[in-house]
Parts: C-alpha cells; structure tokens; sequence
C-alpha cells in the first residue's frame, strides 16, 4: 500500500490524496514509517499476572472467576469458566521465597476455591472448601496469602465441583523461578495441556455427560487445547533449544506427548528438577503432573511437523480404536539451523526418604455400587464418609496404593510431596519428588511420605476428577 500511495502521489496528485486518505482511514495507527521490527507473534505466549506491590519479594494480585464467552472454535463461542477472562488464567511466575498474594473474586454461578496445586502452603490456605476455608460463594472473595516454598512447575485450580469446573475452563500456570538456576536450558514456553468437551456451536457439553460409564472411564474433551488455543502454529528456528514447562490441566485425559523424529531430555517434574536429566523418546503425563523437558529442534528449516497426543494405556477403552491426535503444529522458519551450546549438567541431590522407622496406611482405590450408581471410594469408603488417616507431624509413612479397578488412577497428595518407592515392584528410573503418582490397572504404587511440618486436614484423591468427584478422595489429619 505506501509504494502504490508514492507512485501515485507523483503522476495522479489529486486522486493519490484521495487513496491516501482512505489508508489513513482505513489504519488505526496513523504512521507509516518504519518502526522497530516486531517480536514475531507467539501463540503459546500467555498473559502474566501483574504484581501490584513495590516489595520486590512480594507478588500481590488480584484473580476473579467469571464466565467469559471465547472463541475456541472458529466461528463459535464458548460460555468458559475462567480466571479473568483468560483461558488458561494468568500465569503467576514469582521467585523462589517470595510471598504471593492473591485477592480473589468469585463471580461465577457457583461456589469455588482456588487450590495451589503442589505447593507447600499452610494448610488453611490449602483451598479446599469446607475442610481449610469455608467455599467462596457467588459474589465472595478470599485472600491467599503465604509464601513460595519450592522452585518448579505448578497450578492453580478449583477445588469445588472439580470435574465440571477445571472441565469447563478453571484452571491456570505457576512458574517459580529459581534465580541459581543453569543457564543454556533453551527458549521457554510454559504449555498448558488440557482438553474441552464442546458440542459443534461451542457450548459446553454438561459435565454429567454419558452419565456412569463416563464417571468411569473419566471424561475427556473432544478438543484438544494448548495454552487455550486448538492446534496453533508454533514458529521456532531449526535446531534451537526448546524448554516445554507442560502441565496436564485436563480432568481426565492423560496426555503421552511425542514428536516423530524427535527426542526430549526431562529434566524436571511435579517439584522442579528430577535428580539426572532423562532421556524420552514420548512424555507421558497424567492429570495434574508435570514434566518440564529440553530438546533441540531436529527439524530442516521451513518445515512442519505435529506434536502429537498419543493414546496411552490407562484401561479398558483407552487405546483400543483410538488414534493420535494433533496438540499443535510446529513449524521452523527459513533460517539455517542453529546450534545451542552443549546442554549444561544437570543434577539435585534427591535423598531417599528415611523409611527405617516408617508406618504403613493400605489404601484400595476402589469402586462400588451405591443404589444402582457407581460410587468410587478408598477402601471402599466414598470420601464423603470417611474417617481421616491419622499422622503426626514429623511421621514417615509408607501409602501401599492398590488399584482394584480397570482403569488407572492418578493419586495426588496435597501439601507434600513424596517418592515412589516403586510401582508394581518396579522402582523409578529417576529419583524425583512427586505429587501425583499413577496406579496402574490392578497395580501397586508404593510412596514413602514425610509429613514435615504444617498440621492440619490434607486432602488426597484420585486426579481424575470424575473420579475424584465420584467419591475417590480421602484426608489425612495431621497432628502436632
Ligand atoms: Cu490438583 Cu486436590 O488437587
Ligand atoms: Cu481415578
């Protein structure tokens, strides 16, 4: 357009004013000069929340809940449960020891809380309606108050109506930086992984859908999601380190994660980094876990290639007729291929949890038959009805975690992190600290778990959130 304006202004003045009118017009902006070039869009790049205090060791914001109608399928729109409007919520990235504050609002049509999933916060700031803080009603607000204890990959989500909640949107990143961390890691894009169940005008499919057999199974979206968004173009220069922070915010789905051709190095997981990196060729992470991975793009320059959802095993129903599905297209630009510095060593100290003088709790996930209804429980007890399990603070246990049905169960703690002793008689490949663990079909996954400090009722369950709310949770209360 500005060379057609010039040429024109020479030979036709009178008709170039015209033109030239009508590209001022026509632009909101009224230069045409040159600017700085522009960052190249991002469509992984997330919306941040803004710190509304001076102290530098304070992060002070501010979330509200509310239902804001987006566009995730071209042409339509969706009625999404969101954190300010955004899908996912703002991410918080604080520091290592800062103290966040979050003024929160609620403005959706129900009760909710916000739970900080994996970090170590005191228990009454835990957000878990009606067992650390009484739930926040329509109109209501509560402040979450405490300080950052751990470096690593979070989120944050509702702790009311789970399933149809985090399934209809709720949930958003938490990055806490460590300053002394290597360098070299790679350019980082913090990936939110989940899934929506939408009908083809956009609206929500109800949480209730398919009724038992989906309770089940656990329900999974029809639309894959990545930071919000259904199957971006992600641009990035061939050869050039990736650091992906992947979180598994969908309710039930479990996402393995691969690249033909490609290999990743995880080198962190639920609570920051993992004792040696390790080496994948496919990712796998269960509801509510985390991986955080580098790898070096082995893509030509301007070429594409899927990063997939791969179906993977979690019972009866999951693999069989199923096919991959594509996450987001990645894409290199026309540069030639750059080569990043050697990846720095990396390695934490992770000592094994002291089990010498360790108790042992047996916990059956199991399901039931409640009036004609499937009911799901541990030891075969819904949550609902439960006895806590009793530890004292400074206690060392062992959870036996034995899977009775056929499908598997990703089993979180809240407020600890703990090890896995082995699954199914099998210990890790990697020593790390966890927050989430799954438990096979018909399988066995030991943990050992301190309970250091911080007394008070701590929630555990299932993470699938079908399951969770179909009864699959229990609470341990934690006595001085
Ligand atoms: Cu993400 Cu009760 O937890
Ligand atoms: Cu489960």
């Amino acid at each position: 357009m500005p060379s057609a304006v010039g040429r024109a202004r020479r030979t036709f003045e009178p008709f170039a004013r015209v033109l030239l009118a009508l590209v001022l017009v026509a632009c909101s902006g009224p230069t045409h000069e040159p600017g700085p070039p522009e960052a190249p869009y991002d469509p992984l790049a997330l919306p941040e929340a803004v710190d509304s205090n001076p102290d530098p060791h304070i992060f002070e914001t501010t979330l509200e809940a509310r239902v804001e109608n987006l566009e995730l399928i071209a042409g339509t729109t969706t009625p999404v449960w969101t954190y300010d409007g955004l899908l996912p919520g703002p991410l918080i990235r604080v520091a290592v020891g800062d103290r966040l504050i979050v003024h929160f609002t609620n403005d959706l049509p129900e009760e909710t809380t916000i739970h900080w999933h994996g970090l170590r916060i005191p228990n009454d700031m835990d957000g878990v309606p009606d067992v650390t803080q009484p739930g926040v009603m329509p109109g209501g607000s509560f402040t979450y108050d405490f300080t950052v204890p751990d470096a690593g990959t979070y989120w944050y989500h509702p702790h009311y109506d789970s399933a149809e909640q985090v399934g209809y949107g709720l949930y958003g990143p938490i990055v806490v930086t460590d300053p002394n961390e290597p360098k070299d890691l790679g350019s980082e894009h913090v990936l939110v992984l989940s899934d929506m169940n939408l009908n083809p005008d956009g609206s929500l499919i109800p949480g209730d859908d398919a009724g038992d057999l989906g309770t089940l199974f656990g329900r999974e979206g029809n639309t894959f999601l990545v930071n919000g968004k259904v199957n971006p173009l992600v641009t990035v220069p061939s050869g050039s380190r990736q650091r992906w922070r992947m979180i598994n915010a969908a309710k039930s789905r479990y996402y393995q994660v691969g690249i033909q051709g490609q290999t990743f190095t995880r080198i962190g997981g639920d609570d920051g980094f993992i004792a040696a990196p390790q080496p994948l060729d496919r990712v796998v992470i269960t509801p509510a876990q985390r991986a955080d991975v580098v790898f070096d793009v082995a893509l030509p320059p301007s070429s594409q290639v899927p990063v997939l959802w791969i179906p993977y095993d979690r019972g009866f129903g999951s693999v069989e007729f199923r096919n991959s599905a594509t996450i987001f297209t990645l894409a290199t630009d026309d540069h030639a291929p750059v080569t990043p510095p050697p990846l720095p060593a990396l390695s934490r100290d992770i000592e094994p949890i002291d089990v010498s003088s360790a108790t042992t709790q047996y916990l059956q996930l199991t399901e039931n038959d409640q009036d004609g209804h499937v009911m799901l429980g541990i030891n075969g007890v819904p949550g609902s009805q439960a006895q806590p399990l009793m530890a004292g603070v400074g206690d060392t246990q062992i959870w036996v975690v034995e899977n009775t049905m056929d499908w598997s169960h990703p089993f979180h703690i809240h407020g600890f992190f703990f090890q896995v002793l082995d699954t199914n008689g099998v210990p890790p490949a990697v020593a790390e600290w966890r927050d989430t663990a799954d438990v096979t079909v018909y399988g066995t996954t030991r943990l050992a778990v301190k309970f250091t400090d911080r007394p008070g009722m701590w929630m555990f369950h299932c993470h699938i959130l079908d399951h969770a709310d179909a009864g699959m949770m229990g609470m341990v209360h934690l006595h001085p």
